[in-house]
């Protein structure tokens, strides 16, 4: 099981979590992967930067462009579920 969440922090949310949230739940149900991945919304992850939002991954937390979410989840979650 891959763990995987987003920051809905105030500081991410203004950089575009929601979109990150809504491209994830999506991409999961398009791809059939609900057994497959625990996915949350979570609070600050203390990691607020001026850019970008919050994304944790099997406990490695990354900063990534809302614009981008997409790209993560083929690169990133897309292999963690691979070997998982
Ligand atoms: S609000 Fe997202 S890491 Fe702080």
């Amino acid at each position: 099981m891959v763990n995987l969440s987003v920051c809905i922090g105030s500081s991410c949310y203004v950089n575009g979590s929601h979109n990150v949230v809504q491209t994830f739940l999506h991409l999961i149900e398009d791809n059939g992967l609900n057994d497959l991945i625990d996915f949350k919304a979570t609070f600050c992850m203390g990691n607020c930067k001026k850019e970008g939002v919050s994304v944790c991954l099997n406990g490695e937390i990354f900063r990534i462009d809302a614009l981008k979410a997409r790209e993560f989840f083929t690169e990133k979650v897309m292999p963690a579920i691979n070997i998982s």
